[in-house]
This record gives C-alpha cells, structure tokens and sequence, in this order.
C-alpha cells in the first residue's frame, strides 16, 4: 500500500500565491468585465533587456548547429557565467570565491526550497515572521515542523517576530537554533539590515556552530549605502553562511529561470559524532544527482546581464521598479497609511486601516476597487494586520492603483 508523506496534511492548503490566483479567478468569473490591477506576486512586468535577448537568440542559434550544439551541461552550470558572477557580483565588494563555490540554477525558489535536504532531520529551524513562505512550507514537508499550533506556528519552528515594536528587525533567538533562514532585503516587508546590524548574526551563527542561509534575491534594488549586497561583506560569514541569489527580480528571468547559490568550501555543519563536513560537497552531491543544469541559451542570456549593455539596461528597469515603489510609498503615506520598505527593496508593507484582517483588506481592496495585494498573514502569525504591495507592476497600473486605493472609503 503507497502511503503519503503525512508531513504534507499539515501545510496550509494552497500555497500562498496560488490561493492568491484562486481568490482573484473566482472574482473575475463572477465580475468578468472587472479591470483587475494585480500588485500581488512579486512578478515583474517589464521585458528582458535587449542585451539579453540579443544573447539569448544567439545561444538558441548555437543549440541548431551541430558544431556549436550542446548536450547536457555541467550540473554546476557553465564556467562563462560563473566566471562574471564572481567578476562582477563579489570581487568589486571585496569577496573571493573559488568557481567551485557557485551553483548555477533555475531558481532561488528551488534553492531555498531544497537546501534543507542537506541538513539533518532534527535540526531546529528560525524563520523570520513574517516570512517568504518556502523556508517554512520545505521544512514542513520534510517534517521538520511539529504539528502546527491554534496560534498559526509550528511547534519545533523558532519564530523571530519582526514587528513594529523592534522595527521590523529580527532580534536573536532566544533558544539554540541550528539553522537561520535570512532574507535582506527583505520579502516581505522591504526592511533591510546594516552592515553592523547583520554581524550580530553572523557572530551568533559561529559562536553558536549554526548556519545561515541568506537570501539576497532583492540585493539589487539596495539603493542606500552601508546596507550589505552579500553576507559575505562581513567578517567570519564565509564560514557560516549559504547565500542565495537571482536573475528572477534583477533582470527580469521569472519566466526565463536562473539564479545560483554560493556555498563556500568552508561552511561546515556536523555529524552525530560531531565531525564537520563541507556543505560545499553535499550540495554538489544533492544537485548532480537530482538537476540537470540550466539550458544552455539561458546561462548565455544570463551572462550577457554583466556586460556593459547589459548593466546599464537593467540599471535602467530597476530604476523604473524604484520609482513605482516610491510612487506607492509616498501615496499611501499621503493617503494616510503607515508605510514600511520600498525604499531598498520593490516591496512596500503597510499596516491595515481600521484594524482590518490582512484577508479582510485583500477583500476589500479587491471587490471595491480591484486592486490585488498580498495579505501580510499569509507570510505569518506576525503578518496579521499587515500587507504587501509590489512595485513590480507597469507604471501605468501602479499609478492607477494607487488613484484607486486613495479613493477607498475607510
Ligand atoms: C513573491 O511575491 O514573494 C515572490 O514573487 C515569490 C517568489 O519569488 O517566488
């Protein structure tokens, strides 16, 4: 008899974005004429640069001639790319990393997702809340969690609230933790930590043998200085810290898939008998036994991201992002709402009017005037009362919404 992995009866029913996509069909099937402004799911909306076009059909022109043709890639993906990656990502902020330290991928979704396989079974998991709900949703499923309690958390996940009262900002735990999932900037609230600020962590995680795992997708849109781009601008983090980066967000591969995780040779995490082992080898081991490597065509594309063309252009599209995320932090302050992020970061949190449930102001704000948002609850127990706007729509749409969230009656 097959019998399921029951760890997955204690997840939520839909992940948070598809019930998102479930609530907004069901709007629109029974308003069909309704002009939904969808500021929900941090897709972007603007097109690849044409730097990365121009590589991206050149690569696809390669793959149909037999002498430039290409079978299976090196599961770690090519060395054309890691080489800029490491070029142009971290030696300009002063960090070395070997070519065997980078991972290409589809996706920090993917990466964030499976990491924790590496880790042991009983590891004891901190999530900031409220959080990009993959960190914990992986962890469920490989029953890490416990079963989840009446108050939205899981019993055996360590919850770092981020509220107002500490600014957002996540304090240290309070029990011994192994494993820390960090996202700055951050998803969701668009919050980010300071140099000295992102120490105390990285001190915590050598003093205490813990590890990091860093999400840097949002590293791009960092417009203040001061602010790290890498954990790996502070001391010790190589020996600490995974750290997980995208296409996705800084030049627009949502669709197109590629990111890369760096897992440098000297993170270590340990056996029951308590020897260290590189976490360098066991992700190589997970990845060449369970993915194949990004196509050809779109580690090229990807490439092509740091040529100068390609720089200046997707310079030019995050800027455009910035300016939407200004437009929605200025007009829903003029508004009247309490505002947090959007200014190194394309997500703006802003605290429900009238005490309303993050759901009850989805609603709201959907049925009157048709805008789509995230409900902050549904990012954790922290998020109730809170939502997320993306600045990742058309410019057009995001100020229009904000003509239509300036109308709402409160
Ligand atoms: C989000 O809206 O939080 C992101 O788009 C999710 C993701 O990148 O998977």
């Amino acid at each position: 008899m097959a019998k399921i992995n029951e760890n997955y009866s204690k997840l939520p029913g839909n992940y948070l974005f598809s019930e998102i996509a479930r609530r907004i069909q069901a709007y629109q099937a029974n308003h069909p004429e309704a002009d939904i402004i969808r500021l929900g799911i941090g897709d972007v909306t603007q097109p690849l640069v044409p730097a990365v076009i121009d590589a991206f059909h050149r690569g696809v022109t390669e793959m149909g001639h037999a002498e430039t043709f290409r079978g299976y890639g090196p599961e770690q993906g090519y060395d054309f790319l890691i080489e800029k990656i490491i070029e142009n990502d971290f030696k300009p902020l002063g960090v070395h990393l070997d070519m065997d330290e980078v991972f290409i991928s589809d996706g920090a979704k993917c990466d964030t997702g499976n990491i924790q396989e590496i880790f042991s079974q009983d590891s004891i998991i901190a999530v900031t809340d409220p959080v990009y709900p993959v960190y914990v949703d992986s962890n469920v499923m490989a029953g890490r969690s416990g079963a989840l309690g009446p108050d939205g958390r899981y019993e055996r996940i360590v919850y770092l609230a981020c509220t107002e009262a500490n600014g957002l900002k996540p304090d240290l735990p309070k029990v011994p933790v192994d494993l820390i999932y960090l996202c700055f900037p951050n998803n969701p609230t668009g919050m980010t930590l300071k140099k000295d600020e992102l120490k105390v962590w990285v001190d915590y995680a050598r003093a205490n043998r813990a590890v990091i795992l860093f999400d840097a997708a949002y590293e791009a849109f960092i417009q203040e200085p001061d602010i790290p781009h890498s954990i790996y601008e502070i001391e010790g983090a190589k020996e600490v810290a995974i750290e997980f980066r995208s296409f996705s967000k800084t030049a627009g591969f949502t669709g197109t898939r590629c990111a890369y995780t760096v897992v440098p040779k000297t993170v270590m995490a340990y056996d029951s008998a308590g020897k260290a082992h590189s976490l360098n080898k066991l992700w190589l081991r997970r990845q060449t036994t369970k993915f194949n490597g990004v196509s050809y065509p779109i580690q090229v594309a990807a490439a092509a991201v740091y040529s100068p063309e390609g720089q200046a252009q997707i310079k030019a599209v995050i800027d455009y992002y910035m300016t939407n995320a200004r437009i929605i932090r200025e007009g829903l302050t003029q508004a009247g709402f309490k505002v947090y992020g959007g200014v190194n970061a394309p997500y703006i949190w802003l605290k429900t009017p009238d005490h309303l449930s993050s759901w009850e102001f989805f609603d709201k704000l959907l049925s009157e005037v048709q805008v789509v948002g995230t409900p902050g609850a549904g990012f954790g127990p922290s998020g109730e009362g809170y939502f997320r706007l993306t600045a990742f729509g058309s410019r057009e749409n995001t100020e229009r919404a904000m003509e239509r969230i300036r109308s709402l009656k409160l």
